[in-house]
């Protein structure tokens, strides 16, 4: 494996469900990887929705996240391919929820995740880490592993809402865990141009966070919702459409950005 890389971890979170942070974890690591870097997306949410929409599904016994948290395996025996060729994916499972429990008990439970990942961290260009819909301690393990927040985050009425208790939780994780930590940027998911309360979220979220918000928005789109039905990302699904146009141009931005 290639020297030198020292990879920068980025954590997809928003308590907030279903706000788009699975869709972006996956297609933003494809767009980085067909733009030739190396991309280990690390499925941090035991709803393995990430790992089954680049087609790694976990039948019994295989090698998890899971496992590298309990120490019951190496990190690298627990990637895995997957069809685009520079990107890896570290898998997880229903198994995962059990972690929040089983490292409560432990010294330095909120590093867990950066130990997880030091050993791989020099054979990628970008570690992208998908969270789960909370605050726990699976969050607060990726918050710790990562240099950089991604904030999606859905143009509805109530998108704001939960908005300060997560960036209260990143203040504290950089105060007490992981200093360098920084917010990469917000970016508006599920945007609908039609709809005047999406404009007017938008506005909103703009005025608040000014230049933090991604130029790039994501428009609401059909075909994003059923790639992951196919395993595939949306750049091998439908590579022409809205959804994939717009996660290629995040991709660019997000390199500019980095
Ligand atoms: N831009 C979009 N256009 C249309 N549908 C979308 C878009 N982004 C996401 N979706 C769909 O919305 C749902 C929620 O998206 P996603 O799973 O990415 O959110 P999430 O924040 O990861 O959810 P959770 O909090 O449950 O992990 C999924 O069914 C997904 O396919
Ligand atoms: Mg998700």
């Amino acid at each position: 494996m290639s020297n030198n890389l020292k990879a920068k971890i980025v954590a997809l979170a928003n308590q907030k469900g279903g706000v788009g942070k699975t869709t972006t974890a996956l297609n933003l690591a494809a767009a980085l990887a067909l733009k030739g870097k190396k991309v280990l997306l690390v499925d941090s949410d035991p709803q393995g929705n990430a790992s089954s929409g680049v087609g790694v599904y976990q039948s019994d016994g295989a090698t998890q996240l899971y496992h590298c948290f309990m120490g019951e395996q190496e990190t690298e025996n627990c990637i895995h391919p997957c069809a685009i060729k520079t990107l890896n994916v570290l898998p997880s499972s229903i198994d995962l929820v059990g972690v929040e429990i089983e490292l409560i008990s432990l010294k330095d439970r909120e590093k867990k995740l950066r130990q997880v990942l030091r050993p791989v961290r020099d054979r990628y260009h970008f570690i992208i880490i998908d969270c789960p819909p909370s605050l726990g301690l699976l969050t607060i393990n990726a918050l710790t592993a990562a240099d950089s927040v991604l904030i999606p985050m859905q143009c509805e009425y109530f998108a704001l809402e939960g908005l300060a208790q997560l960036i209260e939780t990143i203040r504290k994780v950089k105060k007490n865990l992981n200093p360098g930590l920084y917010i990469d940027g917000l970016l508006l998911t599920m945007y609908d141009r039609r709809n005047r309360l999406t404009h007017q979220v938008a506005s909103e979220v703009k005025n608040h966070f000014g230049k933090q918000v991604f130029n790039t928005v994501i428009p609401r789109n059909v075909r994003l919702s059923e790639s992951p039905s196919y395993g595939q990302t949306i750049l091998e699904y439908d590579r022409n459409c809205p959804g994939a146009k717009a996660y290629i141009k995040l991709g660019n931005e997000f390199l500019r950005r980095s």
